[in-house]
């Protein structure tokens, strides 16, 4: 079912929360100083990939260590499942390792992973939790590509980034979910996902170098998390963020970006999500249109994130 006029249907608001555990506010004491104008370099963008997998990582062998094959199958999840998630757990154990002899060629000093807070507290919301970070990595990738200048490296990037579609496809299928939701997966910028990222991160080492990003207000959906899979069509933001009288929501889906004028009622901002969103997608709260190119610049709070279960293509038989 796609909701194209989500603003007035309820039900939107009650479908299926995987997780629905509320998150923490973003750990604002991690946020690299916006100041830093500097070029990006090839290592920044590794070490940036770097902090996500090891995020990935780390997440996996949380839970792996904490549910059994038997919890899976208690969950509804079948033991050739539970061996998916092992080889997708032992990929990016992998990506770690791959990202950190890169660095150490490039004569850089990896980052070493944090503290983590991973909100999932049963098997179920921890393969929720996964499919959406499996998401957001597959996101990073994609909105990282155009900044890495080593076409050794971004042909690296590239095949990394097909094993985390993969491991989101295995994710998504096991939830029921459509696999492939949209004609191309979703770029998005370093911040954006720094923004996301920092949400899970309580605390990291000292010695690791600052990241160039930095993140933006929060934008959280009405009735769940941040990462809960599902279909929201109503933000609230943290404190102390000015909205103007006039602003849009602004939607990243595969190849699309649209916004569209805002409303705020009952301490909630929204507006309809165009027909065009299909699959894990992103909601910026703008201060300007950004239809079809996506200017930084214009964001006050985002990314959240939601899920839009696509109609079933129509198929044109006539080729044959
Ligand atoms: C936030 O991060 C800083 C720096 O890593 C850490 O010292 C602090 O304890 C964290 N605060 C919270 C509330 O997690
Ligand atoms: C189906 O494909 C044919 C051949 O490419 C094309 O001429 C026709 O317009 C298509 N029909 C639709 C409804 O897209």
């Amino acid at each position: 079912m796609k909701f194209a006029l989500v603003t007035t249907v309820v039900a939107a608001l009650c479908a299926p929360n995987v997780l629905g555990v509320p998150l923490a506010a973003r750990n604002t004491s991690l946020v690299p100083s916006s100041s830093s104008t500097r070029q990006l370099t090839d290592a920044d963008v590794l070490q940036f990939a770097l902090t996500l997998e090891h995020l990935e990582n780390v997440f996996y062998k949380q839970g792996l260590s904490r549910f059994t094959q038997n919890d899976f199958l208690r969950a509804g999840f079948d033991a050739r499942f539970f061996n998916q998630m092992r080889f997708v757990a032992g990929d990016e154990q992998s990506h770690v390792v791959f990202l950190q002899q890169a660095l150490t060629g490039l004569g850089v000093r990896p980052v070493s992973a944090c503290r983590y807070n991973f909100p999932f507290r049963d098997v179920r919301s921890f393969v929720g939790l996964a499919s959406v970070l499996e998401g957001i990595g597959v996101s990073a990738y994609l909105g990282g590509a155009g900044l890495i200048s080593n076409k050794n490296f971004l042909g690296a990037a590239a095949a990394i980034l097909a094993a985390e579609g993969l491991h989101q496809s295995t994710l998504r299928n096991s939830l029921g979910l459509i696999a492939s939701a949209n004609i191309a997966g979703t770029a998005i910028t370093p911040n954006a996902i720094f923004s996301l990222a920092s949400a899970f991160i309580v605390s990291c080492p000292g010695g690791n170098a600052a990241l160039p990003f930095k993140a933006f207000p929060s934008l959280s959906p009405r009735g769940g998390s941040i990462f809960s899979i599902n279909s929201f069509s109503r933000f609230a933001i943290g404190q102390g963020v000015i909205i103007p009288p006039v602003f849009f929501l602004t939607f990243i889906s595969g190849l699309e970006i649209i916004s569209i004028p805002g409303t705020f009622a009952g301490g909630f901002y929204s507006a309809r999500i165009p027909r065009q969103v299909s699959g894990q997608s992103f909601v910026f709260l703008t201060r300007t249109a950004n239809t079809g190119a996506f200017s930084e610049s214009s964001v006050l709070a985002g990314p959240a994130i939601i899920e839009v279960t696509p109609t079933v293509p129509t198929l044109n038989f006539s080729v044959l």
